[in-house]
C-alpha cells in the first residue's frame, strides 16, 4: 500500500486524489489517509503530491512507519475524497515543517 505521511498535515494539497483509480483517499480536517485495503499500489499518487508526503510502505523512512497504522485507522473514520479542492490558505507556510503530528485534527 501507499501511505500519506507527516508533511501532508496542514498542507493537504489534494492533487493526489485525482489520479487514484480506486478512490482510496479519505479526507479529514487537515490530512488525508489512504485505505490500505483498497490501494492497489498503482504508484500514480506518489509523484502528484507537491509536498512529497506519499510513500510506498516499502520505502517508508523509519520515523514514518507509524503512519501506516494511522492511515488505516483514519481511513475507516473519514469520508472518501475524489476531487481536488483548494489547499488551506497557509499551506505553503507549513510545507516542510517537521513533525506536524501534534497538529493533526481527527
Ligand atoms: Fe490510489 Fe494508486 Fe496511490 Fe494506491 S498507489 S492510493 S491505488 S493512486
Ligand atoms: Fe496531502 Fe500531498 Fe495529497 S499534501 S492531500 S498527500 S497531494
Amino acid at each position: 500500500t501507499y501511505v500519506v505521511t507527516d508533511n501532508c498535515i496542514k498542507c493537504k494539497y489534494t492533487d493526489c486524489v485525482e489520479v487514484c483509480p480506486v478512490d482510496c483517499f479519505h479526507e479529514g480536517p487537515n490530512f488525508l489517509a489512504i485505505d490500505p485495503d483498497e490501494c492497489i499500489d498503482c504508484t500514480l499518487c506518489e509523484p502528484e503530491c507537491p509536498a512529497e508526503a506519499i510513500y510506498s510502505e516499502d520505502d517508508l523512512p523509519n520515523e514514518m512507519v507509524h503512519f501506516l497504522d494511522l492511515n488505516a485507522d483514519l481511513a475507516q473514520k473519514w469520508p472518501v475524497i475524489t476531487e481536488m479542492k483548494e489547499a488551506p490558505a497557509d499551506a505553503e507556510q507549513w510545507d516542510g515543517v517537521p513533525n506536524k503530528l501534534e497538529h493533526l485534527e481527527r
